[in-house]
């Protein structure tokens, strides 16, 4: 049974500048709730209950937004408007919030192996929040994927075709296909170039990870752009044959670019407001 999710939320943010100079990335809403409050929620839906934050300097508004606001809240109590606050109040109650910091940028690997401190010896879930799931009429992709795990045991990774133009911006995988959608994973590259990807199969911000990750990434020397990549702790793990992806049910948008961010907007506002 996974009860933690680790969110690496250090990240600069750097194709949303100027607005995350000093905002985080998962603060920026999507209609009128931010990216991170969605991936909580995905969590929780999966049966996860400890929140476990990776941050970094200039974060400290995800903390403040799951915590209470007393002034707020007490400004508001008995109006209309305390609906609004409902969901990220029963959030609040459900779920244990536990956060460190990645002092040093040294990429997402490094940003869950800063983790450990938080996790244990357990596996756990992973949630790249500005990467937004949504399944409207079915489990959320998290839940979908601790299914997976439940059969498998190993390490799951979610997956999506993506344009072979597009391939150069994920971590590719090349795998068997051992039922439908689900791949028994042997390789994996990070953005390789389109004539180097072995697939077109993208591995996107959804993991579950089994707790030797943890040593493998503290051995993992540094890959692209200096920064120690999961991919390649993951191919350690695929190597023995203990990564298992998954192409999910639903729709990813990517919102930490500004063209997915835009259409996870409209989406969600058509969706919800017409
Ligand atoms: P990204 O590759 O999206 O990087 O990280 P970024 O810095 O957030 O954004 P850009 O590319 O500069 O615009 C993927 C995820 O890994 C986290 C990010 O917060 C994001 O959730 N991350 C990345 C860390 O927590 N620490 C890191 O050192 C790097």
């Amino acid at each position: 049974m996974i009860t933690k999710c680790l969110f690496p939320a250090a990240g600069y943010g750097t194709r949303f500048l100027p607005a995350t100079k000093a905002m985080p990335k998962e603060m920026l809403p999507i209609v009128n709730k931010p990216l991170i409050q969605y991936g909580v929620q995905e969590a929780l839906d999966a049966g996860c209950h400890t929140m476990s934050i990776v941050t970094g300097r200039g974060k400290r508004s995800i903390e403040d937004h799951f915590d209470i606001s007393y002034e707020l809240e007490h400004q508001i109590q008995g109006t209309d408007k305390e609906s609004q606050l409902e969901e990220i109040r029963s959030i609040i109650k459900k779920c244990t919030f536990s956060y460190t910091r990645q002092n040093e940028m040294k990429g997402l690997g490094h940003a869950i192996l800063t983790g450990e401190t938080l996790i244990g010896k357990e596996a756990f879930a992973v949630i790249l929040a500005d990467d937004l799931c949504f399944n409207p009429n079915g489990k959320s992709v998290l839940a979908q994927m601790m299914d997976i795990y439940q059969k498998y045991q190993c390490s799951i990774i979610a997956i999506e075709e993506v344009d072979f133009e597009e391939v150069d911006k994920y971590g590719i995988m090349q795998g068997e296909e051992i039922e439908e959608g689900i791949y028994r994973v042997f390789d994996m590259i990070e953005k390789p170039n389109k004539d180097q990807a072995p697939s077109n199969l993208a591995i996107i911000g959804r993991y579950i990870l089994t707790p030797d990750i943890f040593d493998i990434l503290r051995v993992t020397k540094p890959g692209k752009k200096g920064e120690i990549q999961i991919t390649d702790a993951l191919l350690q793990q695929a190597k023995m044959g203990k990564v298992i992806a998954y192409k999910f049910k639903g729709k990813r948008y990517d919102c930490g670019s500004i063209g997915g961010f835009i259409k996870a907007t409209n989406d969600f506002y058509q969706s919800l407001y017409s």
